[in-house]
């Protein structure tokens, strides 16, 4: 799914999918073993990943033998960026991930240029925390349209704030992905969504991406109006998570007040790591992955424990298994921010939010800084009361979560 829609989202979320999911594979974990397990699906040769040494196995052997460039993802993501880096063969990859990791910055756990982004995203937020006042609450559509355009502002630059085209687009061009191959390509407002990337890219407004971009390094082949999209996109994953997130500490006021603590006399106007926060966007990534299904394909024959694995076979590595398997992880339906303060190894439990090896995501320093300093702004200046149950700490959390139905009532904050 490319992007989700709210009717089909409640679908989902009504029939608690992912927790049955969940349950339909520990119950062939049971019946066959540790798999990888070969199904019976017609026209394509296709496994289940079902052991965490196999999910470490797959996730660090790409590019080769086991592709992030499958043919699902080709026939999706080339609606809108058939250049880039997640769909490039294995001759153009490695340029394009240089490219995507020089101007995400992705070694450093802050952005080396976050401080000019950090004034664009706290104004946003002082936008988003007038509609909150106004309003008396905080309702999922006026944080998606500030976050969009946070996006637009720490991508581009003021130059796209209100370019809500561009993200109408984005959208649209995503709505025809879903479709996969089925759907006719959109080539007209492809070409004009692209045409608008490069246009913000040649812009190269200071103190943005789009800056870093620039100064990235690049050949004929890079096509960098074709990397950016997957951000633009990706970005939105972050709304999904952080909002979540919201949800997760109005409902648990222990680890609220650890929050808080953590984020006692600090300047969220100035670069800074915020470890709390990030654990606690990354537990929401843990119970409601964002991105479910990470999908390989074998290019070449591969031999397993329980026999070969042919070439052309895709590999599914169904997130919520692992991140929700109670049979394994004790907190599994559980808030615990905790499960990510330790140091993991290979042998581990995967939890795998931003997949693993070198096809990682190399945006994920970036989004987990702008989720933990967007989240901190909003919970040391207002109290957030969730407006229904749904996530009471004494009982198991469910196994989906529909964003667009959070609301929260609020109050504000007497200054620290
Ligand atoms: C909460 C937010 C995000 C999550 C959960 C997330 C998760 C992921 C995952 C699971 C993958 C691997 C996909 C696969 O192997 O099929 C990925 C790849 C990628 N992500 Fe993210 N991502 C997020 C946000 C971002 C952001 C904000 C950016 C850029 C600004 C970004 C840039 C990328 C890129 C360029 C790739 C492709 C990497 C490659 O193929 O080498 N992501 N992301």
């Amino acid at each position: 799914m490319i992007v989700r829609r709210p009717l089909m989202t409640r679908l989902v979320d009504r029939l608690e999918a992912d927790r049955k999911a969940v349950r339909l594979l520990q119950e062939l974990r049971r019946r066959y073993g540790r798999g990888p397990l070969r199904l019976h699906t017609p026209g394509r040769r296709m496994v289940v990943v079902l052991s965490p040494e196999h999910v470490h196995r797959v996730l660090a052997g790409s590019p080769e033998p086991f592709h992030p460039a499958t043919r699902e993802k080709r026939a999706t993501l080339a609606h809108f960026e058939p250049a880039g880096v997640l769909i490039s063969s294995t001759e153009d990859r490695p340029e394009r991930r240089r490219f995507n990791e020089a101007a995400l910055d992705t070694d450093h756990a802050v952005h080396r240029g976050a401080d000019a982004m950090l004034g664009k995203i706290n104004d946003e937020v002082d936008r988003l925390l007038a509609d909150v006042d106004q309003r008396g609450g905080l309702v999922w559509e006026d944080y998606n349209r500030h976050w969009m355009r946070m996006v637009r502002r720490v991508t581009f630059g003021e130059g796209a704030a209100d370019d809500e085209q561009l993200t109408e687009d984005l959208l649209a061009l995503r709505a025809a992905a879903n479709w996969a191959f089925l759907h006719p390509e959109r080539r007209g407002r492809r070409a004009r969504f692209l045409n608008r990337v490069q246009h913000h890219l040649d812009r190269a407004e200071p103190g943005t991406l789009a800056e870093w971009t620039a100064k990235a390094p690049t050949t004929a082949n890079t096509y960098p109006e074709h990397q950016v999209p997957q951000w633009l996109f990706a970005f939105d994953a972050a709304n999904w998570a952080s909002y979540r997130t919201l949800g997760l500490l109005a409902s648990h006021p222990e680890h609220a007040g650890l929050a808080r603590q953590d984020l006692a006399g600090r300047d969220l106007r100035r670069p800074q790591d915020l470890p709390y926060l990030r654990a606690c966007v990354l537990e929401s990534l843990r119970l409601w992955p964002t991105t479910p299904a990470v999908l390989r394909e074998t290019t070449r024959g591969t031999q397993w424990e329980d026999g070969p694995i042919p070439e052309n076979t895709s590999m599914l590595i169904y997130a919520p298994f692992f991140h929700r398997d109670d049979e394994h992880v004790d907190a599994a339906h559980r808030f615990e921010p905790d499960l990510w303060a330790r140091e993991r190894t290979e042998g581990d439990w995967p939890f795998i939010p931003f997949s693993a090896g070198p096809g990682i995501c190399p945006g994920r320093n970036l989004v987990l800084h702008v989720t933990s300093t967007v989240i901190g702004r909003l919970l040391t200046e207002r109290d957030l009361v969730l407006e229904d149950h749904l996530l009471d700490p004494r009982h198991p959390l469910p196994g989906t979560l529909n964003p667009f139905t959070l609301r929260f009532r609020t109050e504000p904050r007497p200054a620290p």
